[in-house]
């Protein structure tokens, strides 16, 4: 592993899993600050706009975010206090660990490398849906949708992560699962002795963010293990394979997308699926890195 980064990233402590030692990105300290005030009750929403206010650069690129037309605001956010004011506490942050985690890599490279900016558009679609379908679903029981938000956003956070230390033995672990039809979480235990879903789990704790998030990650490819302890992890699997069924132009694989059991768990019908799936086509279109 002795290739420097791609990415011109800061990296906190290495992650030490099996044979593998990988190094992971350090939050922007911007973004840790507004993580540490927003659980802290006595901290209001102005408070938490003042704060991020005091970092320009992540404030531009929050802003970016909430006026896009993937969130549909009612009226244009101006700044930080104003985008506090309007989102509300939970909303503010998924999009302020959006645009830290993204900025992480440098949007200029993030750009150039076809790979990572792939996985971006990913995870930023499945944030999107897994919002959508909480929004839809009657049950009670699943996370605040800003929250399934950074779910969905840092699924595949282990891939990214993946990518960025073993770039090109990754990427030939990949092409050869996707050849022999091995699901690719087995290919990369495998080859790595961990798989993108448990590393993702792994870099949630280390940000420091709640462990129901990470749990409901480490399962997003075996979500019917937890779903009766943690049933946000039905909607992560189902957003998961619809934006991927999105991003191939694919929705022929609607069935497959979300079985008969997963509607019924969540409350939906296929008419419900079809709707998040019109939203999601507009929502890709949409997406700007
Ligand atoms: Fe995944
Ligand atoms: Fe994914």
């Amino acid at each position: 592993m002795g290739k420097p980064p791609l990415h011109p990233m800061n990296t906190t402590d290495a992650l030490h899993d099996g044979e593998q030692s990988l190094r992971i990105p350090s939050l922007p300290a911007a973004v840790v600050k507004l993580n540490e005030l927003v659980r802290d009750p006595n901290v209001g929403v102005m408070e938490i706009g003042e704060a991020l206010g005091e970092d320009p650069e992540l404030s531009m690129r929050v802003l970016r975010i909430a006026n896009s037309t993937m969130f549909g605001l009612p009226t244009t956010v101006l700044d930080p206090c104003h985008a506090a004011s309007i989102l509300g506490i939970n909303r503010l942050r998924s999009i302020v660990i959006q645009a830290g985690t993204i900025g992480v890599y440098g949007t200029k490279s993030l750009r150039k490398d076809m790979e990572m900016s792939t996985h971006w558009r990913h995870s930023i679609l499945t944030a999107h849906i897994c919002r959508t379908i909480a929004g839809k679903s009657p049950r009670t029981d699943l996370m605040d949708p800003a929250e399934l938000h950074t779910a969905g956003l840092l699924h595949d956070m282990g891939r990214a992560i993946l990518l960025d230390n073993v770039r090109e033995k990754y990427l030939e672990v990949s092409a050869a699962a996707k050849r022999d039809g091995v699901p690719l979480t087995e290919a990369e235990r495998e080859a790595f002795g961990v798989n993108h879903a448990q590393i993702g789990a792994k870099v949630v704790l280390a940000w420091d963010l709640p462990r129901n998030l990470a749990q409901a990650i480490a399962f997003h490819h075996e979500p019917w293990r937890v779903a009766k302890a943690l049933p946000s992890a039905i909607v992560i699997a189902v957003a998961d394979r619809l934006a991927h069924a999105v991003a191939t132009n694919d929705l022929a694989r609607m069935p497959q997308v979300a079985e008969r059991r997963d509607l019924r768990f969540l409350g939906l019908g296929m008419g419900h699926l079809l709707t998040v799936a019109t939203n999601a086509i507009l929502a890709w279109k949409a997406i700007e890195l």
